[in-house]
């Protein structure tokens, strides 16, 4: 079993959901222990924030946002797990809901199963079709839209000197692309249009943020053979101070 287990945590306690959702951030995201201390984390499309309140254990200062709210869940605006729900990456404005005078960056902007791979996950049916009625043009402008925005805002939250992780999209490194994508239950999903579209939005968000980021994909190999995903790393570069100018 390759279970991530933090230090100090007994193998029942990750079998815990919190501990669970937990160690699967920690190995898809290739995160240590180590980085989380002292940190600023926002996670986009955190669900109920169980990354969030374990992150917080080992010394992380996080806010955790997602699109919908869980039944029965109220923002939490204090202490170092906080929640926001009702917030969509597309439009992620922090600022007023946190009281805050501008919008806050953070050192690490994490999403994990969440967006633009979401738009695959609940916009195809199981067999693959794509559930939106819209025409083949309407359809590409708005998976476009919805990554490009989603992506931008995820840049746009991280700190001089940060860096965002986004898991899981589906490009290969190898250039053969991964275009059949096992999303279990035997669900084979056909990524090539969804994959051309997230190329796009990356080579315009190059071109735009050249200055400031750099983006690099990770290959993420998967038990079976074939299906591999792909990690996307974005470091903001620190700010060159006067005198190394
Ligand atoms: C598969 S769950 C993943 C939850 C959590 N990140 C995890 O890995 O356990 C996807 C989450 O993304 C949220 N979501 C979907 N579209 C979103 C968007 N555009 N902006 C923010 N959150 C979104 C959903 O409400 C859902 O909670």
């Amino acid at each position: 079993m390759n279970k991530y287990r933090p230090h100090g945590v007994t193998p029942e306690q990750v079998e815990n959901g919190q501990m669970r959702t937990f160690g699967n951030y920690m190995k898809n995201l290739a995160l240590t222990e180590a980085e989380l201390k002292g940190k600023s984390i926002l996670d986009v499309g955190a669900n109920s924030a169980n990354f969030g309140d374990v992150a917080a254990r080992f010394g992380a200062s996080v806010v955790s946002v997602d699109a919908s709210r869980p039944e029965g869940w109220q923002d939490v605006l204090e202490g170092e797990s906080k929640k926001l729900f009702a917030v969509a990456a597309e439009n992620l404005v922090l600022k007023d809901r946190l009281g805050l005078a501008q919008e806050s960056q953070f050192d690490m902007v994490l999403s994990h199963y969440s967006t633009p791979y979401v738009l695959v996950n609940d916009g195809q049916d199981s067999t693959g079709r794509w559930k939106e009625q819209k025409s083949p043009e309407e359809l590409v402008r708005y998976l476009y839209d919805h990554s490009f925005q989603s992506l931008e805002n995820i840049f746009l939250h991280i700190k001089a000197g940060g860096k965002a992780v986004v898991y899981p999209l589906f490009l290969d490194l190898d250039s053969t692309e991964a275009v059949h994508v096992d999303f279990g239950n035997g669900e084979h999903r056909n990524v090539a249009q969804f994959n051309s579209i997230i190329h796009s939005v990356l080579n315009n968000l190059r071109s735009k943020y050249q200055d400031h980021f750099d983006l690099h994909l990770e290959k993420v190999p998967q038990a079976k053979e074939g299906y591999d995903l792909t990690r996307l790393v974005i470091m903001r570069r620190p700010m060159i101070s006067n005198y190394e100018r």
